[in-house]
């Protein structure tokens, strides 16, 4: 029986994995605060915060109890630029995006390990980013095998405030969380790493598609590159690799890269999108990063660094399961689901 349960059920990818979750799946959501729409739930469990190591191994252990046979953990502080402050903190290892990206990974990993090794084996798949990386080379791709690097002082201690070796902080704790991971439940955990997942609850597409609906000309940046899929396919995916984790024969483990097969600029998206929703081009004028940089910073607004390409290279998914969608087919997809929600 294929018993999975998800935290951060309420987020953008868990919203998703309730509702493109097949039938024959048991799903368990776990709720912090905002309660999500049950609908495709089989059980929801209250008051989970992934912070509270008391909470979360009691959890973690009933839900062993019930068979439950994999973990996915959507659940994290996903702020970009609202966490991109904490660096500077006098600990930012107390603030959220620590506690909720690394230590809350570090404290679920733990309570399978504990659990499984106890005899009931519960997996963890667990969720982070291509903002692990740094700005790459135009046109190289991050395979998994690429080793993260921590920006360290001369004394071994992370420093927090570098924005070299990791521009964003969000991606520093996503990079902790994931060596959390790795270091206490190796044996039972996949990491996924995603670029980008587009759906109707936020995110770069739902924004174009409303600005667009909007009809005021805005600018959008031609000199980064982004590699978004649609939260179903990313859903999809996820459970692709879950169902691979406990089949006998491959027992699947380590670390996947999932996004679109190829980048394209947020500039190019727009283009796109405004052509599919029956839009004038007009609207929309290319800008360079470092001005919206700039803009942020004139607004009184701290954004954090966008590196210019941190794109991941999908070919260890592609051998392993299937044919990822281009960035084009990605964007058409989003119109063909959730397109009915801008009335144009
Ligand atoms: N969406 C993307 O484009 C994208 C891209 C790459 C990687 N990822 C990764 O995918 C994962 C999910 O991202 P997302 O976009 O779905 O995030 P999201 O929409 O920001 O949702 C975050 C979820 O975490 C929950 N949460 C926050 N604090 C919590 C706490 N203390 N205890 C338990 N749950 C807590 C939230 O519940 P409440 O609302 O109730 O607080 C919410 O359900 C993250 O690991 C993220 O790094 C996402």
């Amino acid at each position: 029986m294929r018993h999975i349960a998800v935290t951060g059920i309420s987020g953008k990818v868990g919203d998703a994995l309730r509702r493109f979750s097949p039938p024959r799946a048991t799903l368990t959501g776990l709720v912090h605060k905002n309660v999500p729409e049950t609908e495709g739930l089989t059980d929801v469990v209250q008051d989970f915060d992934c912070t509270d190591e008391g909470r979360v191994k009691d959890i973690v252990r009933k839900l062993a109890g019930k068979k439950v046979r994999t973990i996915i953990n959507c659940a994290g502080e996903t702020d970009l630029d609202g966490v991109e402050g904490q660096r500077y903190a006098a600990e930012p290892t107390a603030l959220s995006a620590y506690q909720k990206n690394t230590r809350s990974a570090e404290i679920l990993a733990d309570a399978c390990a504990e659990v499984s090794a106890e005899g009931t084996e519960i997996l963890l798949l667990h969720l982070s980013t291509e903002s692990v990386f740094g700005d790459n080379v135009h046109g190289e791709k991050y395979t998994e095998e690429d080793k993260l690097k921590v920006p360290r002082d001369r004394t071994g201690t992370v420093d927090y405030a570098d924005t070299v070796t990791i521009p964003t902080f969000y991606g520093l704790t996503k990079v902790l969380g994931e060596q959390k991971v790795l270091e206490r439940y190796r044996e039972g955990s996949v990491i996924v790493r995603m670029h980008g997942v587009q759906g109707p609850l936020g995110g770069f597409f739902k924004r174009t598609c409303s600005e667009l609906q909007i009809g005021k000309p805005f600018t959008r940046v031609d000199d980064m590159y982004v590699a978004h899929l649609t939260d179903a396919t990313v859903a999809e995916a996820i459970l692709a690799i879950e169902d691979a984790m406990h089949d006998p024969a491959r027992r699947t483990r380590g670390i996947y890269h999932l996004s679109a097969r190829n980048p394209l600029a947020p500039y190019d998206i727009t283009l796109r999108f405004a052509d599919r929703l029956g839009k004038p081009r007009s609207l929309i004028t290319p800008i360079p990063l470092k001005e919206l940089i700039e803009a942020g910073r004139k607004s009184g607004k701290l954004l954090a660094p966008r590196p210019h390409y941190t794109i991941l290279d999908v070919a260890k998914f592609e051998r392993d399961f299937y044919r990822l969608p281009t960035a084009e087919a990605a964007i058409d997809e989003y119109v063909d689901l959730y397109g009915h929600l801008f009335k144009m």
